[in-house]
């Protein structure tokens, strides 16, 4: 792995601190440490907190790991750097008896001690997942971090949410990964015998709540986060989706949108709002700016059009879910809000196509709320669920502590959030709800927001990765994106796998097109991020380069200069 680009980032990273300090320390530094669980005996000593490593194995340069067992990530990772991989099983006493005991475990992947970069990087989880994330770790790892993530206190694929007991939940919510920093930083300076600069954290999804509750939570455990697609606001997010189920699933109102439809509606919203924003380029780049007419597509041709109903399911899933239940004399309330124009494509995720509804299915009602032993069928949902889930706040997952956030601003952390407007699992309009939020909460006390918190917008992009339809530059080099292309065979697609297996192909580490770097630049040499290039590939993922354009830091948005190639990022600027 050491291509110029990499010899390049790993020098300029270890100048900037600690490594410049070890002075004659050096030598005995860059020895590799002992790769083996006995050498961690006895390295963590907490008060009600038990460590035990489970395993310790060397990783040889371009290796390869699999987790067997594991369902949240069962996917070979390779192109590995040396390192050591590392699984730890921690139980903790300390919320007893209050709360129940929490038990998980961690993955470490430890690069050797000359390509250590003196810094931690935490990796978050994905939707319900149990499973130590090592393609997200790995991802790190080129870099010189040493990463860490953890199963969150149980094992399961991302859509089964039948594990939920309360010890579960609150590891999930936010125990493990908090517990995971603490003893992952002990672990770290054990094997370095050096504690770590800087630590960081990385997580798209659910990865993204993680990472800002834990801001939320503790101050201390990060210097810069980087937040993708956050589901942040559990508690309204699980019931929007059941809501979205019903719409699709009442027989009466007969509005099912069928796999036909979810395509005629994003033909039709391309079709309508790509000139809007001012230059066609199939991308949708102000989805909210678009006035679309809905009445263009209902005829009585199901081959072409939607129902009358139909329409208005398409209605309510882009428009905001409001209730009038509650505390509020009747007046309407925003609970959630829905998905931004040009997300149709990834709609069908959760209420399946043509057949069955698939994946979350009213698990949250029947798991997380109410514990049923038999089903929760679409007909028992109303919006008592969201004040059901209000007061539940299962395993106090949800991020909206948002005042808390000043103690990590006080002491200089820094917040790189991002969000696909083509998201079709979480709107992008939260993200910004939340952005909006913490400038609320914080009232006069925020000071100037974009100094320690930035938000970018991804015209086109999907769930934390891909295009689909648009081909729009998604490619920036945060949490997932690496992995994902080179899991592009294990995940159907027909494709090869491509991509190094960190950072973006072509621009490895270089803080112009990859985000990460910019965030480490940001927190310690102060450089502000103004903007990344996101990169876009030919459509057969072969790796030849489509386009480029920048991402810019909300409020601003990539502008083009009307003369220049649309599909070059030194066509446009941020204004
Ligand atoms: C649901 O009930 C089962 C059986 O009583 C119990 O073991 C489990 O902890 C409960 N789960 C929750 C989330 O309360
Ligand atoms: C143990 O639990 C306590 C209370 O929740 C928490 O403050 C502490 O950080 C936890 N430690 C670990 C290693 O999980
Ligand atoms: C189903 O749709 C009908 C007609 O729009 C509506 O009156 C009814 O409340 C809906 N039922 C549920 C359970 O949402
Ligand atoms: C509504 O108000 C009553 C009385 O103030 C309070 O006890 C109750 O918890 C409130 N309910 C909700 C859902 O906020
Ligand atoms: C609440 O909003 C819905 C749709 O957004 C609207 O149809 C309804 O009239 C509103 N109700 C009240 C009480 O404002
Ligand atoms: C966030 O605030 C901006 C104004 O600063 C506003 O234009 C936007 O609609 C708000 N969005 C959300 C989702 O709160």
């Amino acid at each position: 792995m050491m291509t110029v680009a990499f010899s390049a980032i790993l020098y300029a990273l270890l100048i900037s601190n600690s490594f410049a300090e070890l002075g004659g320390g050096s030598l005995r530094q860059r020895q590799s440490p002992r790769c083996v669980a006995s050498s961690f005996a006895n390295v963590v000593n907490l008060p009600g907190v038990t460590v035990t490593v489970e395993k310790a194995v060397s990783i040889a340069e371009r290796g390869s790991y699999t987790e067997s067992g594991n369902q949240g990530f069962p996917n070979t990772i390779d192109m590995l750097p040396a390192l050591c991989a590392m699984t730890v099983k921690v139980t903790n006493t300390s919320d007893v008896p209050t709360k129940p005991q929490s038990s998980y475990r961690i993955g470490l992947f430890l690069p050797t001690a000359s390509n250590w970069n003196s810094r931690i990087l935490t990796v978050g989880g994905a939707s319900f997942s149990g499973g130590i994330n090592w393609p997200g770790m790995s991802e790190g790892t080129h870099y010189g971090f040493a990463t860490l993530s953890t199963d969150n206190g149980h094992s399961s694929a991302g859509s089964d949410l039948s594990w939920a007991t309360p010890a579960r939940l609150y590891d999930w919510g936010y125990r493990a990964l908090h517990g995971s920093v603490v003893v992952g930083k002990l672990l770290v300076a054990h094997y370095y015998s050096n504690s770590p600069s800087y630590s960081y954290y990385a997580g798209c999804s659910t990865g993204g709540r993680q990472g800002l509750k834990e801001i939320q939570y503790d101050a201390n455990s990060f210097d810069g986060v980087l937040v993708g697609a956050p589901a942040w606001d559990t508690m309204h997010l699980m019931p929007w989706i059941s809501k979205i189920a019903t719409l699709q699933l009442n027989t009466t109102a007969n509005g099912r949108l069928r796999a036909t439809q979810l395509s005629i509606l994003a033909t039709e919203v391309l079709r309508q709002c790509d000139a809007q924003d001012g230059v066609k380029d199939n991308i949708i780049s102000q989805p909210d700016q678009c006035r679309f007419d809905i009445s263009k597509i209902i005829c009585s041709d199901p081959s072409r059009c939607l129902t009358r109903a139909q329409a208005d399911t398409a209605l309510k899933i882009w428009g905001d879910y409001t209730i009038t239940t509650g505390n509020n004399s009747g007046r309407n309330r925003t609970v959630y809000n829905g998905f931004a124009l040009s997300s149709e494509d990834q709609w069908s995720v959760y209420f399946g196509t043509d057949s069955a509804l698939v994946d979350f299915d009213f698990s949250y009602e029947r798991y997380f709320l109410y514990n049923l032993s038999s089903q929760y069928t679409w007909q028992q949902y109303s919006d008592q669920v969201v004040l059901d889930s209000e007061r539940i706040n299962p395993g106090q997952a949800t991020a909206n502590k948002f005042d808390a956030v000043s103690s990590y601003r006080n002491k200089g952390g820094k917040i790189i959030m991002y969000h696909g407007l083509a998201d079709g699992l979480i709107s992008p309009k939260t993200s910004l709800g939340y952005y909006n939020a913490t400038i609320s909460a914080l009232g006069s006390s925020v000071g100037d927001i974009r100094s320690w918190f930035r938000y970018f917008e991804v015209p086109g992009m999907q769930h934390c990765y891909f295009s689909n339809r648009f081909n729009a530059p998604w490619d920036f080099g945060a949490p997932g994106q690496a992995s994902q292309l080179r899991m592009l065979p294990a995940l159907g697609t027909g494709l090869k796998a491509f991509g190094d297996g960190w950072s973006v192909p072509g621009h490895l580490g270089d803080e112009r097109y990859d985000v990460l770097s910019a965030l480490v630049k940001w927190v310690e040499e102060g450089t502000q991020v103004e903007q990344v290039i996101a990169t876009a590939f030919t459509e057969d993922l072969s790796g030849k380069v489509y386009r480029t354009r920048p991402i810019c830091a909300w409020p601003e948005r990539a502008v083009w200069d009307g003369k220049g190639d649309v599909n070059v990022a030194g066509s446009w600027r941020c204004a």
